[in-house]
């Protein structure tokens, strides 16, 4: 017993000594660094040590700094070592430090091993400085490993693995990887495996995270030019231009989408010359991750030249290249145009005027050739029913008056233009039934022609309101009584005005109703009996009356029928 005891001794000192006869000459191994959330568990093993599990008297751990520290090996402790390997229980913001296990084998060959440990509380726990690397590959299914120092620590101490997503619990994970499958951009985050590891009949967790990146997804498409759509562009010369060639090559393809323009089959890169400026801009439009390149060619001042140049944009995808050819043209002056617009206005309003001036003539001339004057609206015998007072008028009216009825109103109408009048006085004939004869042509005449004359409504002679007066004025109210009532009335005829001198200051008021109704539909025309050719068949009062007339004259062959 003794023996043995003297044995053990013996050999820690000689290990005593050895340790301290070697550290000089002890080889360092690299640095690992961790950090941990406070709290958890840390077991750890260095990376470059050998073979953990031999006697706890081949190492001896320490903490160098920020003070030294010896490190127990009694599993009691809450920060011990075993073997070579490091338990940190319940970790302490005061267990930062650089830690280091020196190891001295048998052999005499001595070791140093290094770690660094930081401590943070959990509210670091997004941080980067706790996260292990990033996965961020191509594959669609992604395969997140357990960090090594938690994977091991499992493994040797046979823990149980949970996996968090951004610290909530993926269920029915409990292996040192997982998968996720199909990864998307929602896959994309913090996942955490924690090790739930029993040790001394206490539970402790080890939690180690990596941050899951899933890369945009590249699609080279086929080139697409977007600009220009169209093989010319115009262009002022002496002014500056631009010209945009723009390209589509796909999905987040930057650097595979190139555009630039030719001039003439030479890059513009390669014409040195100060006219010439191009720039080129690659945009990935987001989300759709659209990649489009544009390249500005710029000209400084339009010259001559320009215009006989041929402008080539190319669009060069992954897969294909593209080209489009522009040339520029001389935009048109906008003065002949705006000279050209005025004329027509000016054009147009002429013709406007002429129309208005002339209406009444286009429209005698036109008539024979309109469709509806070619055949007779009826089979009336005349054209027009001449009415007139025939009393109470001073001298000079009535002159006037029988000059035109008797006249001038056929001279024009009957010899000139052909049509056929009905006219007072002239065409009665003597011992007719006067009634019946009344009724009868007017019935048979297509136009009422109303003489108007000064006296025409005056005071009681107003036909229509007059039973008492003698016998012609009687006759003269019938013939308005029955015109009134055709035109009014049955609508059978349309009337024509036609005023004889002034109306006096009176105006129309004195007229019957009927007639004022009828004036206001269309004002009398006016006999310029003084002007100057008034009485020539194509004055302007004649050719307002002949458009009042009917189209075509009355047929003569009916005439037999009423006389
Ligand atoms: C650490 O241990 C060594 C030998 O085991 C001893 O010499 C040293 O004094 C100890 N240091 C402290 C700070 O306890
Ligand atoms: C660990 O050692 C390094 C280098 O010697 C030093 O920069 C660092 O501050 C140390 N860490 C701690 C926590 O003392
Ligand atoms: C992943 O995508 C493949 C093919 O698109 C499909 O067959 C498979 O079911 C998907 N897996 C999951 C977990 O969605
Ligand atoms: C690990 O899981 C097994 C089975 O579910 C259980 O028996 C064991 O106690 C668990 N270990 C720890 C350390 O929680
Ligand atoms: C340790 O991890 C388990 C499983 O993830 C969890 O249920 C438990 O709350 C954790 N314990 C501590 C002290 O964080
Ligand atoms: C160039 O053309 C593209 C596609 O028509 C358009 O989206 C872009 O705004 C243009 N760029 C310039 C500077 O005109
Ligand atoms: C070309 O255009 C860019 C931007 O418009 C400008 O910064 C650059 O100075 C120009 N280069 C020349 C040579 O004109």
């Amino acid at each position: 017993m003794d023996a043995l005891r003297v044995l053990l001794v013996v050999v820690i000192s000689t290990s005593e000594w050895k340790s301290e006869a070697s550290v000089s000459g002890c080889k360092d191994f690299d640095r690992d660094t961790f950090n941990l959330l406070e709290g958890e568990a840390f077991y750890f093993v260095p990376y470059s040590m050998n073979k953990p599990n031999r006697h706890d008297e081949e190492f001896t751990w320490y903490r160098s700094s920020p003070q030294f520290k010896n490190i127990s090996s009694k599993e009691t402790e809450r920060v011990h070592y075993h073997g070579g390997a490091l338990f940190l229980l319940d970790v302490l913001p005061d267990d930062a430090g650089n830690y280091t296990c020196q190891e001295i084998r048998p052999t005499g060959k001595c070791f140093n091993h290094h770690v660094e440990i930081g401590v943070f509380s959990t509210s670091y726990r997004e941080d980067e400085k706790l996260t292990y690397g990033e996965i961020e590959d191509s594959d669609d299914n992604k395969e997140i490993a357990c960090p090594r120092v938690v994977s091991n620590t499992c493994e040797t101490l046979t823990g149980n693995f949970t996996w968090y997503k951004d610290f909530s619990l993926l269920p029915g994970e409990h292996e040192a990887e997982m998968w996720v499958e199909n990864a998307t951009k929602d896959d994309e985050g913090i996942y955490t495996c924690i090790c739930t590891w029993r040790h001394f009949h206490k539970v402790y967790n080890s939690s180690a995270s990596r941050r899951l990146i899933v890369p945009d997804k590249d699609i080279n498409s086929d080139v697409d030019i977007l600009s220009p759509t169209n093989k010319v562009q115009f262009a002022d010369e002496g002014r500056p231009i631009k010209l945009n060639c723009s390209v589509y090559c796909g999905k987040n393809v930057a650097g595979r989408c190139d555009a630039r323009w030719k001039i003439n089959g030479i890059s513009v890169s390669d014409i040195h010359s100060d006219r010439y400026n191009q720039t080129t801009k690659t945009v990935i439009e987001n989300p759709s991750m659209n990649t489009i390149t544009t390249a500005i060619l710029t000209i400084g001042k339009v010259s001559a030249k320009d215009f006989e140049d041929e402008f080539e944009c190319i669009g060069i995808g992954f897969y294909s290249v593209k080209r489009t050819t522009l040339t520029l043209k001389q935009r048109e002056s906008i003065i002949p145009l705006v000279i050209g617009g005025v004329f027509v206005l000016f054009f147009c309003v002429f013709a406007a005027m002429l129309v208005k001036c002339f209406a009444i003539d286009l429209a005698l001339f036109f008539r024979p050739y309109l469709p509806l004057s070619k055949h007779n609206e009826d089979n009336r015998v005349y054209d027009a029913y001449v009415v007139y007072q025939t009393q109470k008028m001073d001298k000079a009216t009535e002159e006037t008056l029988s000059r035109f009825v008797t006249d001038t109103l056929p001279s024009v109408l009957e010899n000139k233009c052909g049509y056929r009048l009905f006219i007072h006085g002239r065409d009665d004939i003597p011992g007719e039934d006067r009634l019946e004869l009344v009724e009868d042509c007017m019935k048979q005449s297509r136009r009422l022609m109303v003489i108007l004359t000064p006296g025409s409504g005056s005071g009681s002679e107003i036909p229509d309101q007059c039973p008492t007066s003698p016998q012609a004025a009687v006759l003269g109210g019938f013939d308005w009584q029955v015109g009134l009532h055709h035109a009014l009335i049955q609508r059978e005829m349309s009337v024509i005005l036609i005023q004889l001198g002034d109306t006096g200051p009176q105006g129309y008021t004195n007229f019957p109703p009927g007639l004022q109704h009828l004036i206001l539909k269309s004002a009398p025309l006016k006999w310029p009996e003084s002007s100057r050719g008034a009485a020539a068949w194509n004055s302007r009062f004649w050719k307002r009356v002949r458009y009042l007339m009917p189209a075509t004259p009355a047929k003569k062959c009916a005439q037999s029928a009423i006389v």
